[in-house]
């Protein structure tokens, strides 16, 4: 299967952002990345209902919804309300992570979970079989535009050997610092799917870099 590509909104023009909406819609990207931040989780505050109300107008492809916040249960059944197809909770979020899971489940969504760049994957091995999708973050979460933190190519090696058993089809999605620069890499690692705000948005022409991350092939690594 062909990898996915998530432009994170989060490097949109807010000012303009249903045109950046309607770039996304007419391009090869394949769900819409959507990271809402509450100031404590993380030290930032990004956007909550209102602006997901207004992409959810426009959007055309998925929403892939990554909950920065603390107690995420509060508001699940409203981010399901609002369109979100998968919801992404952090583990360092998340005290009874199963009940979390079970409840993303019952509002109609796919379950994902977050990991921070310190987290082992180990900890997942006893929730895999329930999860849709793992995010490895691979900056510290909180802002676009950092670079990537490399040991999260070791990361996504050992929790794709651990999927194997019990989850084959879990997607490991990549979040941070994602460019044309390390896409094979990753790709080789065993990721399927990838935020990418800066490298998107910052780009000359935001759709022919959607196109080229898309076309990049793990195979014509040199290894
Ligand atoms: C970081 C967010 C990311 C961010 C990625 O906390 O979760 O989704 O927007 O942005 P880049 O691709 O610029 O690192
Ligand atoms: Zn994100």
């Amino acid at each position: 299967m062909k990898h996915i590509i998530a432009p994170s909104i989060l490097s949109a023009d807010f000012a303009n952002l249903q045109r950046d909406i309607e770039m996304i819609n007419n391009s090869e990207a394949d769900w819409f990345h959507i990271d809402v931040m509450d100031g404590v989780f993380v030290p930032n505050i990004s956007f909550g209902f209102p602006v997901l109300k207004a992409v959810r107008q426009y959007a055309k492809k998925p929403l892939d919804v990554h909950l920065m916040i603390i107690n995420p249960d509060q508001y699940i059944e409203e981010f399901a309300k609002n369109g979100a197809a998968i919801i992404t909770v952090h583990y360092e979020a998340c005290t009874h992570l199963h009940r979390t899971i079970q409840l993303i489940k019952a509002n109609g969504c796919k379950a994902s979970v977050a990991l921070n760049p310190h987290t082992p994957v180990e900890l997942l091995k006893d929730i895999l079989v329930d999860l849709d999708m793992v995010l490895i973050m691979s900056v510290n979460p909180g802002f676009g535009g950092q670079q990537f933190i490399p040991q999260s190519l070791n990361k996504i090696a050992t929790l794709k050997q651990m999927a194997l058993h019990v989850n084959p089809d879990l997607i490991i999605e990549v979040d941070g610092g994602v460019s044309t620069a390390n896409l094979a890499s990753l790709i080789h690692a065993g990721a399927s799917a990838f935020v990418a705000g800066n490298a998107i948005f910052g780009a000359q022409s935001p759709p022919d870099m959607i196109s080229s991350m898309k076309k990049i092939d793990a195979k014509l690594l040199n290894s």
